[in-house]
């Protein structure tokens, strides 16, 4: 094992600050078995991002390129979260420079792209990982183990929907998020997650049809100045054309089961709302993002059968115990705890810690072109009127999901 290992995020913006933070809070869950993390860099073009993202998370300095980290000696593992026709370019980069890479999701705008990236890592002597950040949402692990055990047993249907509202407003500005091909927005940006959720819980998707994509708000003003994450700031008069969806729709075939998923951003209201329900063989289960500390559950042979329980996550389930300072019930979870367990995750693997010690891995470049693979039969599915899509088999299954979390 290293004496330490150097940290460094490329992208300070939304999802890079908390990847930031992750690695500053990912060294104090669970038992301290980590080598000393050093929080070394992090790495905007944008030299104010990324230096008021350096000061308040405590990293060591700022760079402007992705090179600036590659070619610096003290740095071991980075995470890679820009926008998404970037990723290619930064993570073999990276790779080739012999650094861990822990790139965000969808793997890249193209899956032609995505499966570039994944024949260049076979040939990496570094590690190359993607982040599914909701894997880590204890109620989403619960509720898999609850499948996995029988106590709700095969999946039947699942219903899933990921609406956002960030793109609601006409007026919102211009950004990449709007700008790529077929299924590179919403599709994209928040199918990819409820992609990867179904299937974590569904099993591998075999076939999708029904595909659907609107773009329903086709320009959007040019802005003044940079734009961050979601934000909406000041704006020009000059419009430029959204080249993507801003919703999506579709159904799946998992091995013996069925399923409709449908993502959004212009779900007013909605600003980050992943639910859904899968319906088993021995009872049900809910979710909703918006109440991440709790899942709904329905169990067939409960003598009562009046309707969903509301379950409170504590202790007893995934990723709680001894990950939290206060793992006691009802303290309650969110999102960024989330990136917190993805990042001590990656760095328990970069350290060579045993699997069966570790947190469950992330996911791998293979599972990351499955996911591209899904989005890219969306878009096929519904150039063709809602054609039956198939999708090549994944890797996914073969990873392991349990591991200390679970003892
Ligand atoms: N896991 C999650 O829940 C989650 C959430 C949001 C975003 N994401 C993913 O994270 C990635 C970034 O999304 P975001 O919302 O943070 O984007 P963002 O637009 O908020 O931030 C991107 C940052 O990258 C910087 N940048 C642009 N080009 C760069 C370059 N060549 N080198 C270094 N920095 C550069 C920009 O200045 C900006 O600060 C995307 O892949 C997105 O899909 C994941």
């Amino acid at each position: 094992m290293k004496d330490s290992l150097g940290v460094a995020v490329i992208g300070a913006g939304m999802a890079g600050r908390a990847h930031a933070a992750a690695y500053r809070t990912a060294p104090s869950l669970y038992d301290p078995t980590l080598p000393p993390v050093r929080l070394v860099s992090i790495a905007d073009v944008n030299a104010g991002f990324g230096e008021l993202a350096a000061r308040r998370f405590g990293y060591e300095r700022h760079d402007l390129s992705w090179q600036a980290i590659a070619e610096a000696d003290d740095i071991d593992v980075v995470s890679v979260v820009i926008a998404n026709s970037l990723h290619r370019e930064v993570v073999q980069g990276l790779l080739d420079a012999g650094k861990h890479v822990l790139c965000e999701k969808p793997m890249s705008d193209t899956l032609d792209e995505a499966r570039a990236m994944a024949d260049h890592a076979v040939g990496a002597g570094s590690l190359a990982r993607i982040g599914f950040t909701f894997r880590r949402t204890p109620g989403i692990a619960y509720i898999r183990d609850l499948i996995h055990s029988g106590v709700l047993g095969r999946v039947l249907h699942f219903s899933g929907r990921y609406w956002t509202d960030y793109g609601c407003s006409p007026s919102a500005p211009m950004s990449w998020r709007y700008q790529g091909g077929p299924g590179s927005g919403a599709l994209a940006d928040v199918g990819s997650h409820l992609s990867y959720v179904a299937e974590f819980l569904g099993g591998a998707i075999s076939e999708v049809s029904g595909g659907r994509l609107d773009t329903v708000i086709r320009a959007r003003p040019v802005p003044l100045g940079a734009v961050m994450g979601h934000d909406h700031g000041a704006v020009s008069d000059v419009l430029e054309p959204v080249e993507n969806d801003d919703y999506a729709a579709f159904s799946v075939a998992f091995a013996d089961a069925g399923g409709a998923l449908e993502v959004s951003r212009v779900a007013a209201g909605h600003a980050n709302s992943l639910m859904f329900e899968v319906f088993c063989e021995n009872g049900s289960a809910t979710f909703d993002q918006r109440r991440p500390a709790e899942i709904g559950l329905f169990l067939r042979d409960d003598p009562a059968r009046d309707g969903f329980r509301q379950v409170i996550l504590g202790p007893q389930h995934p990723y709680l115990a001894g990950g939290l300072a206060m793992d006691a019930p009802s303290v309650g979870f969110g999102q960024n705890d989330a990136f917190a367990y993805q990042a001590r995750a990656f760095l328990e693997e970069v350290a060579g810690l045993p699997e069966a010690d570790s947190l469950p891995r992330c996911a791998t470049f293979d599972e990351g072109v499955h996911n591209m693979e899904i989005l890219s039969a969306v878009a096929t599915s519904a150039a063709n009127g809602g054609a039956g899509v198939p999708v090549p088999s994944g890797t996914h299954h073969t990873d392991p999901h349990h591991g200390k979390v679970l003892s």
